[in-house]
């Protein structure tokens, strides 16, 4: 049998399925309960959060059998020739390769019949922004006096390329990249359906670099498991990521906040080493400070964290400070085009780390005022008897 991708495999088969977009679900499944269903909808959002998802299990709803229902039996005719993209009646088509006006008069044609077996006559519409002008005329033609039989879902990542009388005669949903945490709950869930033994913090690594689009989740899902196999270590996905382990991350922040140039050193060495893009450690890093930061600002470490992960986070940001990690993010966070454009990559992470631990205060500064207050009165800065009036060992420069 041949390997069928984890993104086709596992597409909702019910809306109840959908991760995110509970909006756009409720408000659907409402209009069929009351029978106002629209006889146009655009579905408009980044690639690969479930407009065709959702377009499909609309089409499903309003032809099973059983219907018009929110709830689609998935076994019907109906049902099962949506699904693998065969029903007569529903038509798929890609807006980007039938974007002529010929294309569209074909449809307008078309859709004067009655549908031949089931309820609707339903014209999915992919990509509909790369529909030509004339194209959207003669569309418009159609979405202002539709045949009760017809109905239209149109699917874009660009809606702001259509035009207003399009967008004007359809219902719009807007669907959302997919939260951090829900993403990473679907990936948990694949897994275990896949008897794969991968821990939560690799996950959240894939999560991270999906960046909201569930296929692109997926897909990166596919990628590690044929490079790592069933039972992937993290080091090992880091690296079919071409990302950085977080422990080796986590470490290498803990060196910054305590001071420890060597440790920091060390791991610059062992990234390079392996060959990473340097440029992603210190983007890693960044992301990493900016955590703790998180962690530091709000009394808990970021949610969409994998619970490990979300440990190592709070126990480090109870020993920063915050006006450091501040002051640590920024050189790091800039440091990043620096690392990309140098001729030597090493050399330049290897210098702005070492100022970033130089610079960053470790003492809050309030705490810094008021030693400076005590100095100034002449009393000790430490309040262990220092004298001399040294300044702090970590002076603030901003
Ligand atoms: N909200 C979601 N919940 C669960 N899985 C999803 C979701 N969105 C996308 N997926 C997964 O990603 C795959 C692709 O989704 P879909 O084709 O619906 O995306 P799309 O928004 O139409 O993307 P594109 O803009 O590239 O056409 C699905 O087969 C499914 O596995
Ligand atoms: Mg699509
Ligand atoms: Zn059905």
């Amino acid at each position: 049998m041949s390997y069928t991708v984890l993104a086709r495999k596992y597409r909702p088969q019910a809306f109840e399925a959908m991760t995110g977009q509970e909006h756009v679900v409720r408000t659907v499944e409402n209009a069929i309960k009351l029978d106002r269903v629209a006889h146009a909808y655009l579905f408009a959002g980044p690639r690969g959060v479930g407009k065709t998802t959702a377009a499909r299990l609309l089409a499903r709803a309003l032809n099973c059998e059983g219907g018009p229902t929110s709830t689609p039996c998935g076994t019907c005719r109906a049902c099962t020739e949506i699904r693998d993209g065969i029903s007569t009646d529903v038509q798929e088509i890609d807006g980007a390769s039938n974007n002529g006006v010929e294309n569209v008069r074909e449809i307008r044609e078309n859709a004067k019949y009655q549908p031949q077996r089931d309820r609707f006559k339903i014209y999915i519409i992919d990509e509909v922004h790369m529909l030509s002008g004339p194209a959207f005329n003669a569309l418009l033609k159609t979405l202002e006096e539709p045949p009760g039989h017809v109905k239209f879902i149109f699917a874009t990542t660009e809606a702001h390329k259509l035009p207003d009388t399009i967008l004007s005669r359809c219902q719009r949903h807007n669907f959302r990249r997919i939260s951090q945490a829900a993403m990473l709950k679907r990936l948990k869930e694949i897994s275990a359906l896949e008897k794969v033994t991968i821990s939560e913090s690799a996950l959240s690594l894939i999560v991270r670099q999906s960046e909201g689009g569930m296929r692109d989740a997926l897909s990166l899902l596919d990628q590690v498991l044929s490079a790592c196999g069933n039972e992937p270590k993290d080091a090992d996905v880091a690296e079919a990521l071409g990302t950085i382990d977080r422990t080796l991350v986590n470490s290498l922040a803990r060196a910054l906040v305590t001071r420890d140039a060597a440790t920091v050193l060390k791991h610059t060495e062992e990234v390079w080493n392996r060959g990473v893009d340097l440029r992603r450690l210190a983007e890693e890093l960044a992301w990493w400070l900016r955590h703790l930061f998180v962690a530091k600002a709000t009394g808990a470490a970021p949610e969409e964290l994998a619970d490990t992960d979300r440990e190592a986070v709070t126990s480090l940001a109870r020993d920063a400070d915050a006006a450091q990690l501040a002051r640590l993010f920024d050189v790091v966070h800039s440091g990043v085009w620096e690392i990309a454009r140098a001729a030597q990559p090493k050399l330049a992470l290897e210098m702005i780390l070492l100022k970033a631990l130089h610079l960053a205060p470790a003492a809050s500064i309030p705490e810094l005022i008021s030693r400076v207050e005590r100095l100034a009165s002449g009393q000790s800065a430490s309040g262990t008897g220092a004298s001399g009036g040294r300044p702090p060992s970590a002076p603030f420069r901003a």
